[in-house]
């Protein structure tokens, strides 16, 4: 079967109001959290994408029954029949977010073994934090290669100091506090809204957790947690602020109802110096953005919450490409995250590379060329570059796009935007052909 691509024409102007979906990076630790109960709960506003349903699958393989309705975006996971605690190696490669079953599994049966999630793209990620704190709280990690076996016969609340707000660490170690009798402490925590929204899951489970200052969360073990039947996942902040972008860089106007401007307020900050106008509703639940028709180029330093998000630096490099000036980026999250920025080249955009540093010089004119993307957030910046490129672009490498967002070519064409899937049938496009495409790329 030939490989499906995104095809992408000029699109002046986007116009509208569209929803936003759940989290993709918020509803991958909630399905992990699950396994610290024994039962059956249920999740909403689910995203539909490719790594949501590779979560699913290394549920399963645990013994989980999951029942997933893609429709209403609601998932019931049974927990009762987990009884296993090693993870394929298949699957830790298909997704880095696999590792988050290590502290639930830990902490509930004593045993993890799990396979290091390798380095991808966008950098070495490796999980020394996850690993060396769990050793504080009594675990025996044994490595072999690749291979990860902890046991644990009981799990110590301990006074745990991260020496970087990693954000997969301190979930993986708050999930396996909630169950470890005592007192554990995170310093140095990452605060991130999607690790908020865990800790509301965790509490509707019945853990006992308090956030403190300097960025501390403070759990006191309870002996075990219950399932939860009914979390919905917290709208996706990142699909927000690719949608804002799409509207920055045709030069339209968009109204995103559900999305929170608390979590994104650097990152407005700097839409607003590039001269677009933002407004929010009450409570600042809701934004809209009136594009300028002059945007000026900004710089930016990307940094944990409530710093600039990593997560959106591709796709905001994209709008500094068509953009009155030069603007430097700089990348403090990953060593190598500026892959995008060569396949943008191939458009006519002026970028120039020094380590963890980028300087672009905006062009009046990008021009349409096939490009690849490398990873989930490089997909959405040669999506916007393309909605204002010269011809027709075409995009492959179509299965970053898929791991990362529930449909939301979808969403950009009701606001006025030429991007169609094309080059395989739309349903094989989507998922089944896309978890199948997980079998052979790295995990982010
Ligand atoms: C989460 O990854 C997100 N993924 C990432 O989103 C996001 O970019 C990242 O947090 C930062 O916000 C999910 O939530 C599934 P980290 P995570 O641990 O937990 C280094 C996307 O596109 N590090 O905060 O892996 C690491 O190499 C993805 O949706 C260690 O050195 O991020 C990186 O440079 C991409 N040792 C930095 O810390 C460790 O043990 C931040 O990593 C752990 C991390």
């Amino acid at each position: 079967m030939a490989e499906a691509y995104l095809e992408l024409r000029r699109s002046a102007g986007l116009q509208g109001s569209v929803p936003l979906s759940g989290a993709k990076n918020a509803a991958l630790v909630s399905m992990a959290s699950l396994l610290l109960t024994d039962g059956i709960s249920c999740l909403r506003n689910v995203p539909v994408s490719a790594d949501v349903l590779c979560m699913i699958q290394l549920l399963q393989e645990l013994g989980a029954q999951v029942m997933f309705d893609h429709a209403s975006h609601t998932m019931t996971v049974d927990t009762r029949g987990v009884n296993r605690w090693a993870v394929s190696a298949a699957v830790m490669r298909k997704m880095r977010a696999s590792v988050l079953v290590m502290g639930p599994l830990l902490a509930r049966f004593g045993r993890a073994d799990i396979t290091v999630p390798g380095g991808c793209v966008i950098g070495t990620r490796p999980i020394d934090y996850h690993l060396a704190n769990f050793e504080r709280m009594g675990a025996e990690i044994v490595q072999q290669g690749t291979c990860v076996r902890a046991k644990a016969t009981q799990l110590q609340a301990k006074r745990l100091v991260l020496e970087y707000p990693s954000v997969g660490a301190t979930e993986n170690l708050l999930m396996a506090a909630t169950i470890t009798p005592g007192r554990t402490e995170i310093v140095n925590a990452s605060l991130e809204p999607e690790l908020l929204d865990l800790i509301c899951l965790l509490r509707k489970m019945g853990a006992v957790i308090d956030v403190a200052i300097p960025a501390t969360i403070v759990i006191e073990g309870q002996q075990a947690l219950s399932p939860v039947d009914d979390h919905a996942v917290m709208m996706d902040r990142l699909e927000a602020g690719s949608l804002l972008l799409a509207a920055a860089i045709t030069g339209g106007t968009v109204t995103l109802p559900d999305a929170h401007a608390d979590e994104l307020d650097i990152f407005l900050f700097k839409l607003e110096e590039m001269g677009h106008s933002i407004s929010v509703g009450e409570e600042r639940r809701g934004i809209t953005l009136r594009a300028t028709k002059e945007p000026r180029a900004v710089s930016f330093k990307t940094h944990p919450y409530p710093g600039f998000p990593t997560d959106l630096q591709a796709p905001m490099m994209a709008a500094q490409c068509f953009a009155e000036g030069t603007s430097v980026v700089e990348e403090t999250v990953y060593e190598n995250r500026f892959l995008h920025a060569r396949e943008l080249a191939k458009m006519g955009a002026q970028i120039k590379i020094d380590g963890r540093r980028a300087m672009i010089t905006g062009v009046d004119t990008l021009y349409a060329a096939p490009v690849i993307a490398t990873d989930v957030r490089a997909s959405c910046a040669l999506v916007l570059a393309g909605l204002v490129a010269d011809g027709v672009t075409m995009m492959t490498g179509l299965h970053h796009w898929r791991r990362g967002y529930d449909a939301l070519e979808h969403k950009l064409q009701i606001l006025g935007a030429s991007i169609t899937v094309c080059g395989a049938s739309e349903q094989a496009a989507t998922y089944s052909h896309d978890v199948a495409m997980h079998e052979e790329i790295s995990q982010e």
